[in-house]
């Protein structure tokens, strides 16, 4: 098979495509043929071993110390079922499926994946083409954990998104509009239209200065809002998307603020419980992945690139050879 590899970490560069022996389904296991994986700013940060401020030797102990333990990067994906290993019941042969590698084994940056059968696997939706699906849970389990459960966010709520366009923002958008909150999303002035196309009832341009206070949740994205925690109101929650290691041991330790204010900054839970819950809010309407650029396998480089850039629309996908003309985004 053609699978994106590399062997340092570095920048987009250092992965290259090139053949790699066919995963084999071992018992209890499937091997999917992908059509197209997602490639989210968490795939650039571990190509990088680049981490919020102390993280970074996490991040090398889970990847790998000196050099990547894996060399196949991707967790988000779609496609179809190539071979069911022994003892398969859930799953037969064509299926189309997406879904989510084990955390540390990664490897969905490839044609072909092999995937223990009970994982964090689903069969495809006609609602989700292939493309769309590849890209359905990193911006959404994000969104809706830090919403949903760390914020306890209620309708009626004013809500705050600073960075509302990229994977994780689009999807707050959508989802917090769908549950009765009052959305203000802080974007550069060129996606000031897309954010009220997601649903946010205003959009402002982080450029330009402007009084910002009396909202019961933020949620601050690429943690660029030092004065956050000012903007809330009394009893707010203040959810930090990407934090620091010293946010979060604080978070963990000292949640409540003066006022009752609250942080959270906890990494998000990947439990078929909250991807019952995302797959529920797409099929009521709440939810739909972005998805920005589309990059073909050839050409990941340029995706990490964009990836690594903090500015993307939505998610960007990787497309496969097998991916099915008529589902390939900006088709002739
Ligand atoms: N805690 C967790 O468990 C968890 C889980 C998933 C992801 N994350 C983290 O979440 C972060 C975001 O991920 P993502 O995939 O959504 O990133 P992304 O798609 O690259 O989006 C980044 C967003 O940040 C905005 N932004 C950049 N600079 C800004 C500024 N100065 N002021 C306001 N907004 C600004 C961008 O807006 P414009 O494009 O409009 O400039 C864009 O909307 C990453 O750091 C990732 O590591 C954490």
């Amino acid at each position: 098979m053609k699978a994106a590899t590399y062997r340092r970490y570095g920048p987009p560069s250092v992965v290259t495509v090139r053949d790699w022996p066919d995963p084999v389904p071992a018992p209890g296991e499937v091997l999917v043929r992908i059509e197209a994986a997602g490639l989210t700013s968490g795939d650039a940060r571990i190509r990088a071993a680049r981490a919020p401020g102390g993280l970074g030797l996490f991040l090398r102990l889970a990847f790998g110390v000196t050099r990547p333990r894996r060399p196949i990067l991707g967790r988000e994906y779609a496609g179809r079922i190539a071979a069911c290993g022994a003892n398969v019941t859930r799953f037969s042969v064509g299926d189309a499926v997406f879904g989510i590698t084990d955390g540390m084994t990664l490897g969905a940056h490839a044609d072909y994946v092999a995937v223990k059968a009970d994982g964090l696997l689903y069969s495809r939706p006609d609602s989700l083409p292939p493309i769309e699906a590849a890209t359905f849970f990193f911006g959404g389990l994000t969104a809706a954990d830090f919403l949903l459960d760390q914020c306890s966010l209620q309708p009626g709520e004013r809500l705050l998104i600073v960075g509302g366009t990229g994977a994780v923002g689009s999807a707050a958008i959508q989802i917090a509009r769908h549950s009765g909150a009052h959305v203000t999303a802080l974007t550069h002035a060129d996606n000031l239209q897309l954010a009220r196309d997601l649903g946010a009832h205003e959009a402002l341009d982080y450029r330009i200065a402007c009084e910002l206070s009396g909202y019961n949740v933020i949620l601050d994205v690429p943690g660029v809002m030092p004065q956050a925690l000012n903007a809330l109101a009394p009893g707010g929650r203040l959810g930090l998307v990407t934090a620091t290691f010293g946010q979060m041991i604080r978070a963990a330790l000292r949640p409540n603020q003066t006022n009752q204010r609250r942080l959270c900054a906890s990494v998000i839970q990947e439990t078929p419980q909250a991807i019952a819950r995302l797959i529920e809010l797409h099929r009521v309407g709440g939810y739909r992945p972005l998805v920005g650029e589309s990059f073909p396998l050839a050409e990941i480089h340029h995706a990490h690139a964009r990836a690594d850039s903090g500015h993307k629309r939505g998610n960007l996908a990787v497309l496969m050879e097998t991916l099915p003309p008529q589902d390939a985004p900006y088709a002739p």
